[in-house]
């Protein structure tokens, strides 16, 4: 009989430890602090006026018809929910919805969105390098390296002067050779809630298309900021003027469907051939990764989407998430001058203009969880906790 000797070249023992993602362990180090006083403005969660994160009215009746509907769970293929792709493309394509050389899948969310699009672009064109702005989602660059794609930096905000770094952002995309991938965030900018205006959208998108490149969108957050349209303008500008872009969508925050995992990948290719067999290895990726995406926050999101009461009513509870948003800005960017710049800011998140030192102090002596860089969810204070944040955040600052 074999038995296991010491002899193997490599073990599993073998295995490098793993700097694992800073968002996951500032959670970690949130739930592990006993102060009852605690602030969480680390991950990116929606919480009302209580600091709950409670489920959309609108997703516990889809879920109850669901519940009461369902006649099996037998597989739906690698696509997904067909319907919930098709009932999202008026939602985020807008104008582009009826553009048949645009095709949608159903996803695990939006990061199953992003490894996706980012396989599509290795399978196509391995040596493609990824332009990504400066600072950006944590999880954005172990996404991309993990298809082997490199990634080159382009300077996208001046955390210090809390505004867009724009001329050297277009400088550096000027730079860029034909066949290199763009990955612009879509709206409410993660980490620094700076959007680009309608002006600088179409700047980038003239670039985009001078340089011959691919722009990939992430759009992880819309409706949250301005409006559903008003937070699509710059992805529809870019869809109207290039023949390949790829969009990478999450639900999970405008359905608050967080861990069920609900997202999903457009692309448009400039002929509706092109785009099916694009999409044929779309599929076939996706089948090796993670065979059919999870049904059930897709299915409640379609049943949303399908049924007008309750879409209206989607609307109405969007809206509120995104006035509360909006009225915390306020209230912060109204505690001192130095805060002002957040008011005019979109989204969950803004970056405070903090050193690591000041960051880890305020966990320290205030039980204030930010992430390292600056970065904190405006809508992770409950209401009475945003003048003990801001105080605080300004004792920061000094004098
Ligand atoms: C965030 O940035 O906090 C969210 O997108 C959650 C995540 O998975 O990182």
């Amino acid at each position: 009989m074999l038995s296991e000797t010491d002899a193997k070249a490599r073990g599993l023992a073998d295995l490098p430890e793993v700097e694992s993602d800073s968002l996951l362990k500032l959670i970690s180090l949130c739930n592990a602090d006993p102060r009852p006083e605690k602030i969480d403005v680390g991950v990116g969660v929606f919480r009302d006026g209580e600091g709950n994160t409670p489920i959309l009215r609108v997703i516990k009746d889809a879920e109850r018809i669901l519940l009461e509907t369902q006649e099996s769970k037998s597989y739906l293929g690698s696509a997904g929910d067909k319907r919930f792709a098709e009932l999202l493309r008026p939602i985020l394509l807008g104008e582009h919805a009826e553009d048949n050389r645009i095709a949608g899948v159903q996803t695990p969310g939006g990061c199953g969105a992003l490894r996706l699009g980012f396989e599509l672009v290795a399978t196509v064109n391995p040596n493609a390098r990824v332009l990504v702005g400066t600072p950006t989602w944590p999880n954005h660059p172990p996404i991309i390296r993990s298809v082997g794609l490199q990634i080159v930096e382009y300077p996208f905000y001046d955390r210090d002067a809390c505004s867009i770094r724009f001329d050297a952002m277009t400088a550096a995309l000027k730079e860029a050779r034909a066949g290199d991938v763009v990955l612009l965030h879509g709206c409410c900018h993660n980490p620094t809630g700076a959007d680009l205006d309608d002006e600088q959208w179409a700047d980038i998108t003239r670039i985009v298309i001078e340089r011959g490149l691919l722009p990939l969108v992430d759009i992880a957050y819309q409706g949250f900021g301005r409006g559903l349209d008003e937070d699509a303008r710059g992805l529809r500008g870019i869809l109207a003027a290039c023949n390949e872009v790829i969009v990478a969508q999450s639900c999970d925050k405008n359905f608050s469907v967080y861990r069920d995992r609900v997202g999903s990948l457009f692309v448009k290719t400039a002929t509706i051939d092109a785009t099916a067999r694009a999409m044929a290895h779309v599929f076939q990726r996706a089948r090796e990764m993670w065979s059919m995406p999870p049904d059930h926050g897709a299915a409640a999101v379609r049943i949303v989407l399908d049924t007008p009461e309750l879409k209206q009513r989607w609307h109405g509870e969007l809206a509120a998430m995104r006035d509360r948003i909006n009225s915390v800005r306020r209230r912060i960017a109204g505690a001192d001058p130095r805060l002002a710049f957040i008011a005019g800011q979109y989204g969950m998140f803004s970056m405070l203009p903090l050193s690591r030192e000041q960051v880890l102090k305020l966990r320290k002596d205030h039980a204030i969880y930010m992430a390292d860089s600056g970065r904190f969810n405006v809508v992770g204070l409950s209401d009475d906790q945003i003048d003990r944040f801001t105080a605080a955040v300004v004792e920061a600052f000094g004098a």
